[in-house]
């Protein structure tokens, strides 16, 4: 424990009336530092959509020293880089443990009881506010609630080809509202997006106010009216979705749909949605990662309850083999992966592992190894041809993350370029290959329904390099002759036993052969 120091000298004439003066005076209130912060704090930070960000701090102070964890978004994250001295309080918390770049930085002032707070994530605007102390049991997560027993969900019968559309979260992530998502509606048709294929308007995170005295949930004030909504975009033609964690609070902090499974399948049915995205988020403080095929099952369940068509997509980041039990949950996608981001490390990084687990996808049922960046300006337009690529032959949903309303020719010529999309729409949904890795060189050879073979060249070297391969590691016994570069939108040579192409640093070169098998 840490023991209080009393503040302000004390004058040697005084000693002989202490006795006297401190009986008349007013006892000192704790001086700056002089608090043990150890226990239990709460930080709610208005977001100015009408809820509360929440934050839960579980401190342990030693003097100087400070540990502990801090709650947010139902995660767990130990506090590092911690210090209080002088009522000045400083601490760290990592995001995501491996990547030192995502770190939230917290800055306090110990005042009276209070400590008042500010966090900052580079780049982003700060939090401010006072974080007050709370009880271990206020602090607590709701009590257990129990899970039913196993059983095989019914095929809901939808996205027989891997889904396309739109989501939220890449690019908006919190500026998600209502007159976005209409926008984003009207560019989707304006566009050709629709045309193309793209159909789903997913409204990511964020988008939850509080329940009412029903525990109904309702939306916070940036969407004022969900069913009048859900309306606008059906009249575009297209189809909407929704977001929630079968945890009590989402990733974002929101309202969960812990314990009002049934009854939220129920209001996204009445609003008219069709999609629902179910994030893991915060039931990890509740349940373990062998439970997760039942608490899916529970929101499996309820949404086939409600007898509206709803695709399920799973979000657990690709735990527990979801592959392998996704679809008993009467899922329809799964994540495999944690999350995306606008860069070439983590798109190559996610898209090249994702091989082995292609056997597991199939019409009604599909890996995915995340929503797409294209158009984000984090990469440039060859990474962002491979990151199509990949997704193409990976038949991974097509969700593009980026703003449609202000998209570049090129993006739209990655994101529309309706040769590629095709093959991610086969509707055999084979398994794609590595047939050859050499390096950075990395040729992936996938089988179509026409009879023809998609055959990707990829360069995972920062400089242009030729990549090959021979008609017979693509699985043909001859050329028949068409070889047509679906990026070029052009038939190239076909003749001899194999094709070398010069491919860009971290590009590609999709080709579609017509030979025979
Ligand atoms: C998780 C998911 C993301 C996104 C955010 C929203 O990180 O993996 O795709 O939905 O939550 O908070």
């Amino acid at each position: 424990m840490y023991s209080s120091v009393v503040a302000g000298p004390r004058r040697s004439i005084l000693v002989a009336l202490s006795l006297l003066g401190l009986l008349l005076t007013p006892a000192p209130s704790p001086a700056l530092g002089s608090q043990d912060l150890t226990g239990f704090w709460v930080w709610r930070v208005p977001r100015g959509d009408g809820t509360y960000r929440e934050t839960v701090l579980n401190l342990k102070q030693a003097g100087e020293h400070l540990t502990g964890k801090v709650v947010l978004g139902g995660r767990n994250l130990p506090i590092t880089d911690a210090t209080v001295k002088q009522g000045h309080v400083h601490f760290v918390v990592s995001l995501r443990p491996r990547e030192e770049e995502r770190r939230i930085v917290y800055d306090g002032e110990v005042e009276g009881g209070r400590i008042s707070l500010a966090s900052e994530v580079p780049g982003r605007p700060v939090w401010q506010g006072t974080a007050e102390r709370t009880t271990a049991a206020a602090a607590a997560p709701p009590p257990r609630l129990p899970l039913p027993a196993l059983h095989d969900v019914p095929d809901n019968g939808l996205v027989r080809t891997p889904p396309m559309g739109w989501n939220s979260w890449n690019k908006f992530a919190d500026k998600v509202d209502d007159a976005t998502v209409r926008a984003i509606a009207d560019a989707m048709v304006s566009s050709g997006m629709k045309d193309a294929g793209y159909v789903y308007v997913n409204i990511d995170d964020t988008w939850q106010g509080s329940r009412d005295a029903q525990g109904r949930i309702t939306p916070n004030h940036k969407f004022p009216d969900m069913k009048a909504l859900a309306d606008y975009v059906h009249s575009k033609g297209l189809k909407i979705g929704i977001y929630s964690s079968p945890g009590p609070r989402t990733c974002a902090g929101y309202e969960g749909s812990y314990g009002h499974e049934e009854q939220d399948a129920m209001t996204y049915a009445a609003w008219g949605f069709d999609y629902l995205k179910y994030d893991w988020c915060s039931a990890a403080q509740i349940y373990k990662d062998d439970e997760m095929r039942a608490v899916y099952q529970k929101m499996g369940d309820a949404l086939r309850k409600t007898a509206r068509p709803i695709v399920y997509s799973l979000c657990q980041y690709g735990r527990a083999e979801v592959w392998k039990w996704g679809s008993k949950v009467g899922g329809n996608l799964w994540r495999t992966t944690d999350d995306i981001e606008d860069n070439w490390k983590s798109m190559s990084a996610i898209g090249f592992s994702q091989f082995a687990l292609a056997p597991f996808a199939r019409p009604g049922h599909w890996n995915d190894p995340d929503m797409l960046e294209i158009g984000n300006g984090g990469m440039n337009n060859d990474e962002y041809r491979t990151h199509m690529s990949l997704w193409a032959l990976l038949a991974a949903p097509l969700l593009a993350g980026n703003d449609l309303r202000t998209m570049s020719e090129e993006t739209k010529g990655i994101l529309l370029n309706r040769e590629v999309i095709a093959i991610d729409q086969d509707p055999d949904a084979k398994p794609a290959r590595i047939v050859a890795e050499e390096g950075e060189s990395v040729v992936v050879v996938r089988p179509l329904h026409d009879g023809s073979t998609a055959v990707g060249l990829f360069n995972r070297n920062d400089q242009p390099k030729q990549v090959s391969v021979s008609w017979a590691q693509a699985g043909l016994s001859g050329m028949k002759g068409r070889v047509r570069d679906l990026w070029k939108h052009e038939e190239v040579d076909a003749s001899g036993d194999r094709y070398s192409a010069v491919v860009p640093a971290h590009g590609v070169v999709l080709l579609k052969v017509t030979g025979q098998r």
